[in-house]
């Protein structure tokens, strides 16, 4: 039943922030309609999104929890890529649990840290890259999303998977389509089929010959004991790691760029040690989550809210996180405000409870080396465009930016 106006949300996500704020100001959870018109409770305040991300009656399981999907609703829509798919994020109770202990070992504190002195050398040679560009043609503009922000954890994520150099720019192109939330079904149904082609190449390959990589690890659990993980389940865990281990640090690292730029105060107190990168990384996740909205969960019962609205079982729920992000009820009057140096409240940027980001301590490792790296690089580093000329990605989900014209000096 619908209890409040459905507002429409923006399948382009041209404002994300402002879009976020709109609906705070309605209420905590606000009845929308997604693209495909799929109905939707959006869950803009920290409080209740945090309350609602480790509460049992919450499930991420389509296929037992939402009926419009077990009604064959929506299938072929734009959802399909987030939650037609079967891995650890669109899993509930056991089979979450099964599905994220094969992967999560794999990105402790401790093994991230291992990856430090790779995580400086990628950086460090695109930066020398870089630099000889800029000693040929001095002034020229240059992208730093696609030249430095894109491949930094994208070759992080290709050599832990172990994805060939050759199969690279395919699985970037396709992984960046996943955020398209304005994909009709001809566009899905494409993409699943190219994406599906790209995994199953992946998995022969180390089949046929395993390495030390993750994807070899996983096809070992696979191959061991069939009951640990279906061919389904391993092909749609690679997509999700693989994917989700790269396209939101590219946008970490874009989207602190960009505030740093755009925030000249700040970036001279970072300058002048008054302000850690791991302050920078923070205060971004908060400030420009690059989960802006995840879709979906499902209410496994009726969920009744404290200001007495009611989420009735089988309804669909997409977490806000750029609107949690924002909320002063949390981070104070200056939530709207970039601000590295305030005093950390708790963000949720990664997520709580059983579904929080195992990739949490990589992507803030390979954050802060890639920041530090490249405004010691290079000191004079100021954007090219006007910061209104600089696009945000066509997504509700993804919050970043298309490109980052700059010149390096
Ligand atoms: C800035 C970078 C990142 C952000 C903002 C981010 C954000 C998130 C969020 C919000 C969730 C929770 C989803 C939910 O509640 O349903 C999540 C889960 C997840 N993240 Fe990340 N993530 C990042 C980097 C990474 C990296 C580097 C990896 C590498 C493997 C990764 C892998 C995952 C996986 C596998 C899950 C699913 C966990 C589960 O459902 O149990 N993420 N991430």
């Amino acid at each position: 039943m619908v209890t409040q106006p459905v507002h429409h949300l923006d399948p382009l996500g041209a404002d994300l922030h402002g879009e976020a704020q709109g609906l705070r100001s309605i209420g905590p959870a606000v009845l929308v309609e997604l693209p495909a018109g799929i109905p939707a409770w959006a869950v803009t305040s920290h409080q209740l999104l945090k309350t609602l991300l480790v509460d049992d009656r919450v499930s991420k399981d389509p296929r037992r929890h939402w009926p419009a999907w077990i009604d064959g609703e929506y299938q072929d829509s734009w959802v399909a890529m987030w939650v037609g798919v079967t891995n650890m994020l669109s899993t509930y109770g056991t089979d979450h649990a099964r599905l994220r202990k094969l992967v999560a070992p794999a990105f402790t504190a401790r093994r991230t840290e291992a990856l430090r002195p790779k995580v400086e050398q990628i950086s460090g040679a695109l930066l020398d890259a870089l630099e000889v560009l800029q000693s040929a043609t001095p002034g020229a503009v240059v992208d730093l999303q696609s030249a430095y922000a894109h491949p930094v954890p994208m070759q992080v994520i290709c050599e832990l998977f172990g994805v060939s150099e050759d199969a690279r720019p395919d699985v970037a192109r396709l992984i960046a389509m996943f955020m398209d939330t304005s994909a009709g079904p001809e566009q899905v149904a494409q993409l699943f089929g190219q994406i599906y082609q790209v995994l199953g190449d992946l998995i022969a390959a180390k089949r046929a010959a395993p390495g030390e990589d993750m994807t070899s690890v996983l096809v070992a659990s696979r191959d061991e004991d069939g009951s640990t993980l279906s061919e389904v389940e391993l092909r749609d865990t690679l997509l999700l790691t693989i994917g989700a281990g790269f396209e939101t640090t590219v946008h970490l690292i874009g989207n602190a760029i960009h505030a740093l730029l755009t925030h000249p105060d700040q970036l001279a107190a970072v300058r002048a040690g008054e302000v850690s990168w791991s302050q920078v990384v923070e205060e971004t996740l908060r400030w420009a989550p690059s989960i802006a909205n995840l879709p979906l969960r499902f209410a496994i019962e009726d969920i009744e809210l404290p200001d007495g609205t009611t989420i009735r079982q089988g309804d669909a729920i997409l977490a806000g996180f750029a609107g949690a992000g924002r909320d002063p009820e949390q981070h104070g009057e200056r939530a709207e405000e970039f601000d590295p140096s305030r005093q950390i409240s708790e963000h949720l940027a990664f997520g709580y409870g059983v579904h929080r980001c195992i990739g949490a301590p990589l992507a803030r490792l390979e954050a802060e080396i890639a920041l530090r790296a490249l405004f010691e690089r290079f000191p004079g580093l100021e954007l090219a465009a006007k910061p209104d000329q600089v696009t945000p990605i066509a997504s509700f989900i993804s919050g970043g930016w298309s490109s980052l014209p700059v010149r390096l000096s």
